[in-house]
């Protein structure tokens, strides 16, 4: 009598993206992934990436799809990821990758950071690795700095760290979601993808920007301010702050040779329309990645208010709102299929 061994094995998880209050700009090492400077970041709530992994003896390659159509383009950043799943579990298998977003991918709304980590969880499950949260938050790290991050909730620090292997460049949550709830309005300006991913502008502009050294010194002030107020919670002090970053991270990119400007006209319209709402006494600040999004981070009771002013900005194509929300998760595969 034969045996068959089951040698599928699969697992899926969901996780939100996070957007940086205090930016990640700049690599300190290409191969781990090891940044710079610092960051802090929010993670959101109803924006996700669902995705399944299920590795298989019987396949020859790895597979991606992403939002129902085989996606190429990711193949080899999915497969460096599942490199180091199968590294870590000390197995060759390949594996298909099933992965849906319910926001656009590419454009400046971090599906990296929710991409990333929902693999890196769906495949340590599937692989029955066990690893820590702070173990994937690693992982995650070296498929997409910002991935680190959205292994946590609410608000979460990644560290510079300091080994060379990078082991302590792992992000920590900082507090609760349920602790400060804060609301974010995203203004979709446009649903294209960037021209020009976070890699190579963060490597142009280590290699031109003349703000590279000041942007790397002044970091640290940055993340202990904001640190001091989330922890007493106070509103104006982190807008100040978020403020600083965002577009000292942008003033930084800009100069690079040439120029990275990943604003579009409607991006400048919804910064001033954050900025006149916030003149007038709304708890609002704005903050935006690389991409011509703008998120404005409010209070939960000016929400509805920030929201329906920025869907008057011309340009802004719509407004998705969303509150802060919790770590990545596994869920059932039978969850991603109805997605
Ligand atoms: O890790 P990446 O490649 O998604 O880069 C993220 C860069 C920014 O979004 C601009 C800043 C940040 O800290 O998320």
């Amino acid at each position: 009598m034969s045996t068959t061994l089951d040698v599928s094995r699969r697992a899926a998880a969901q996780a939100q993206p996070n957007i940086a209050l205090i930016k990640y700009w700049g690599k300190r090492d290409l191969r781990l992934n090891l940044p710079v400077v610092g960051s802090l970041s929010i993670t959101l709530d109803t924006l996700w990436t669902r995705t399944e992994v299920r590795f298989d003896d019987a396949l020859s390659a790895d597979t991606m799809t992403l939002n129902g159509k085989v996606d190429a383009k990711q193949l080899k950043r999915t497969s460096a990821c599942l490199d180091l799943l199968r590294a870590r579990a000390g197995v060759t298998s390949r594996a298909e990758v099933i992965s849906e977003n319910n926001f656009p991918t590419g454009a400046g709304l971090a599906s990296s950071a929710s991409g990333f980590a929902a693999m890196i969880m769906a495949g340590d499950a599937a692989l029955g690795l066990k690893l820590t949260p702070a173990e994937q938050s690693v992982l995650a790290r070296r498929c997409s700095g910002s991935a680190a991050r959205s292994i946590f909730g609410g608000y979460v620090e990644w560290a510079h760290g300091q080994q060379a292997d990078g082991e302590d460049s792992v992000a920590t949550p900082l507090l609760e979601a349920s602790a400060w709830p804060l609301s974010v309005a995203v203004a979709i300006t446009s649903t294209a993808e960037k021209a020009i991913g976070s890699t190579v502008g963060m490597n142009r502009t280590a290699d031109t920007s003349p703000y590279q050294q000041a942007w790397i010194d002044s970091q640290d002030a940055d993340l202990a301010e904001a640190r001091a107020a989330i922890a007493a919670r106070d509103f104006e002090r982190l807008a100040d702050i978020s403020e600083h970053s965002c577009l000292k991270m942008h003033a930084l990119a800009l100069a690079a040779k040439p120029g990275l400007l990943y604003w579009n006209a409607a991006t400048v319209a919804a910064m001033h329309c954050v900025r006149s709402l916030r003149a007038k006494g709304v708890p609002v600040f704005f903050t935006i990645d690389a991409g011509p999004q703008l998120k404005a981070v409010c209070l939960p009771s000016a929400a509805a208010a920030v929201a329906a002013a920025l869907r008057e900005v011309p340009g802004v194509l719509n407004v998705v709102e969303t509150g802060l929300g919790g770590p990545a998760r596994l869920i059932a595969v039978a969850d991603l299929a109805a997605a």
